[in-house]
């Protein structure tokens, strides 16, 4: 093989350090910027992404292949006024848990208020008998398995009064709910250990104890 000529040397001594500098800048990413990608086709989804929000319609549009003419990266949803992605809900929506309840609003002093709440359930067969069984879990243990307050573990808080009690007996289902949710005076509150839908189901169970 040829020896390489004094001038190629010359020449690679300024393509080298040239080359190594384009390739190393790909290598940087910060914040927004990714960096140089390799494939982007396989970084880009084609559906809405919800946490990037690219509104120049010919960002990337050296490498696209859309059939809609736009930049590869361009990523908004041209049918909102402000190509939002993620859409304003609609005026007045109020959120719902996993279980189809109504956030609870009221705080642990609002119990007024929360006494005149209904029950969402039916105090249906099912619905007591799944009151039931929550309440044997969460309950029982206190209040005991007829509501007497005589619970083995509620003997040793002396005066779990039992629900039939004059005092418990008229409880509505909201105030017992609110009870469940917050603890009241020596009861814990148990709003974080019990879903809102399963503590409306035992209010029910509750309600069968008070007669
Ligand atoms: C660790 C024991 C304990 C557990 C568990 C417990 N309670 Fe209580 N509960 C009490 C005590 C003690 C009182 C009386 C509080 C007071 O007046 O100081 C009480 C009071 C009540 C009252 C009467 C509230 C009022 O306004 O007078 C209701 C209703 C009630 N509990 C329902 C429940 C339900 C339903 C559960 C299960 C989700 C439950 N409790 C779990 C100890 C417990």
């Amino acid at each position: 093989m040829n020896k390489p000529s004094r001038d190629m040397i010359q020449k690679l001594k300024v393509i080298i350090p040239a080359l190594a500098v384009v390739v190393l800048s790909g290598c940087q990413a910060s914040g927004d910027n990714p960096g140089l990608e390799y494939a982007p086709q396989m970084y880009h989804s084609v559906p809405y992404e919800p946490l990037t929000q690219i509104k120049d319609e010919s960002a990337g549009s050296w490498l696209s292949n859309r059939e809609d003419g736009k930049g590869e990266f361009f990523n908004s949803n041209v049918n909102n006024e402000y190509l939002q992605n993620v859409r304003q809900p609609v005026e007045g929506t109020v959120r719902r848990t996993n279980n189809d309840m109504l956030p609870y609003r009221l705080g642990k002093d609002d119990i007024e208020a929360a006494a005149l709440n209904e029950n969402p359930f039916d105090a249906s067969p099912e619905i007591i008998a799944e009151g039931k069984r929550l309440y044997s879990q969460f309950c029982q243990h206190c209040h005991g398995a007829t509501g007497k307050g005589d619970g083995k573990a509620g003997i040793a808080y002396a005066g779990v009064p039992a629900y039939s009690a004059p005092a418990q007996a008229n409880l509505s289902q909201g105030h017992i709910f609110h009870v469940i949710t917050y603890g009241i005076r020596r009861m814990g509150a148990h709003g974080s250990q019990i879903s809102a839908d399963k503590r409306w189901k035992i209010a029910r169970y509750v309600q069968t104890l008070q007669q």
